[in-house]
């Protein structure tokens, strides 16, 4: 069986046990009997809807299917890349008691507030009977872990700190190598200005963000970056504020004016040539060798975001088991099946991630794939959790960041973002 040597860190605890630190006890009763409901439905809900989202999702219908003929799959997915829009819907829901009988969530401080609400229900049963405990890095099960009670099924893992290119682009725009700092991307920005090209596509206020965080964690170190979200690291200090404003440079370099839809209308500008790079979590394999058929390496590459090489931003997709399901029984199947190693290598090949699984089958991870599980398996990787994709963050404190950083992208006013997301952190600690 391959180890999962790199992820039982002291690095990865530190951070899932300051993502957990938070939550207390549940405050709705917890419905733990097994097996109740109606066994013919079962609805789902994500956001895995269009192109690099959604085949990894039908390969797990597919299986579930097969493994429960005569059971409907209700595929309650809604558009919208990091789930903005579907975290916004299932919010009505679950404030209406009408649940579905299982949602997506992001292990870490995003479940956190589910767990702390009484909104999901303790699945440890279900680690026992399948014998997970032992199967999933420690990490991450702390990561899901609340007074020794775990609460969700990881499906994945998925990196954030990437930066993918064309190798084409880069050659006819007379540019050697991707950038290792983001002060050597500054110096190709200009260049790449110069010619009329984009040096860097984004899109959304999510993908902003998603672009923050790694320009915080490669101008700042591991380290410091950690601080951020545990408080150690000043917002407000000299440092943060000086990367604070060159992530305001960095944007002046991109088409922000002009920003994509979503992550993959600003990824087709990189495949295009009208833009250099792009940095995006790896559900960009998922859409560049996936739905657009482009050869790893010749066709399109990818290398760390600037400045955090041998690291690892991760963010996990995870299954709940929400208070009151409708369907219970047949929610446990579809949580089985994402837990089990069948499921994980069905669904991760596809969706650009790889397993969270420890003994998943390693040879069904090529080209990227095979690069990710290498660098996640190394000892010698640092792992740090995401802001956009909820590992480090409450949805509160992420939601007054969203606030803030919309005024920050819009004034350039480094000192003020810093300050209001300071101020937001000790209201919501
Ligand atoms: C993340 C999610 C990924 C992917 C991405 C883009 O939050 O964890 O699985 O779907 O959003 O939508």
């Amino acid at each position: 069986m391959r180890r999962h040597s790199g992820v039982g860190k002291t690095v990865l605890a530190l951070t899932m046990a300051a993502a957990l630190a938070a939550v207390s006890a549940c405050s709705k009763d917890a419905n733990t009997s097994s097996g109740t409901g109606s066994p013919t439905s079962v609805e789902v809900m994500s956001w895995w809807v269009g192109p690099g989202e959604a085949d990894g999702l039908a390969a797990m219908i597919a299986l579930f299917k097969q493994q429960n003929p005569g059971v409907e799959f209700v595929n309650a997915t809604v558009a919208g890349g990091a789930g903005t829009n579907a975290k916004a819907q299932l919010a009505t829901r679950l404030a209406a008691n009408n649940p579905p009988d299982s949602y997506q969530r992001h292990a870490g401080k995003e479940l956190a507030a589910d767990i702390k609400a009484g909104d999901v229900e303790d699945l440890t049963y279900l680690y026992d009977q399948n014998g997970w405990k032992n199967l999933f890095p420690p990490g991450l099960i702390q990561a899901i872990t609340d007074n020794g009670k775990i609460y969700s099924v990881p499906v994945n893992i998925h990196r954030s700190n990437l930066l993918w290119y064309l190798p084409k682009t880069l050659s006819d725009n007379g540019i050697a190598a991707p950038p290792q700092s983001w002060d050597e991307f500054l110096t190709q920005a200009a260049a790449i200005q110069a010619k009329g090209k984009t040096a860097i596509s984004i899109g959304p206020a999510w993908t902003q963000k998603h672009l923050l965080e790694n320009v915080l964690l490669g101008e700042l170190g591991v380290d410091k970056y950690n601080g951020l979200w545990n408080g150690s690291t000043d917002w407000t200090s000299a440092e943060v504020v000086a990367a604070l404003n060159k992530y305001i440079k960095i944007l002046s370099y991109s088409d922000i004016k002009s920003a994509g839809a979503d992550w993959q209308p600003a990824l087709d500008r990189v495949i295009e040539g009208s833009a250099v790079y792009n940095v995006m979590g790896d559900w960009a394999n998922a859409y560049l060798a996936g739905d657009k058929k482009l050869a790893f390496k010749d066709g399109y590459n990818v290398v760390a975001s600037p400045g955090t090489a041998g690291v690892y931003n991760f963010l996990s997709d995870s299954f709940t088991l929400p208070v009151g399901a409708p369907h219970k029984a047949t929610a446990e199947k579809w949580l089985a099946l994402c837990g089990s190693k069948e499921g994980q290598d069905a669904f991760n090949p596809l969706k650009g991630s790889i397993p969270a699984r420890k003994d998943a089958d390693t040879s069904k991870y090529k080209d990227y794939l095979a690069t990710a599980l290498a660098d996640w398996t190394n000892p010698s990787t640092k792992v740090v959790g995401s802001l956009a994709h909820g590992v480090v963050a409450s949805d509160a404190w992420n939601s007054e960041i969203d606030t803030a950083l919309g005024l920050f992208t819009a004034s350039g006013d480094a000192a003020a973002f810093a300050a209001a997301v300071k101020q937001s952190y000790e209201k919501n600690k």
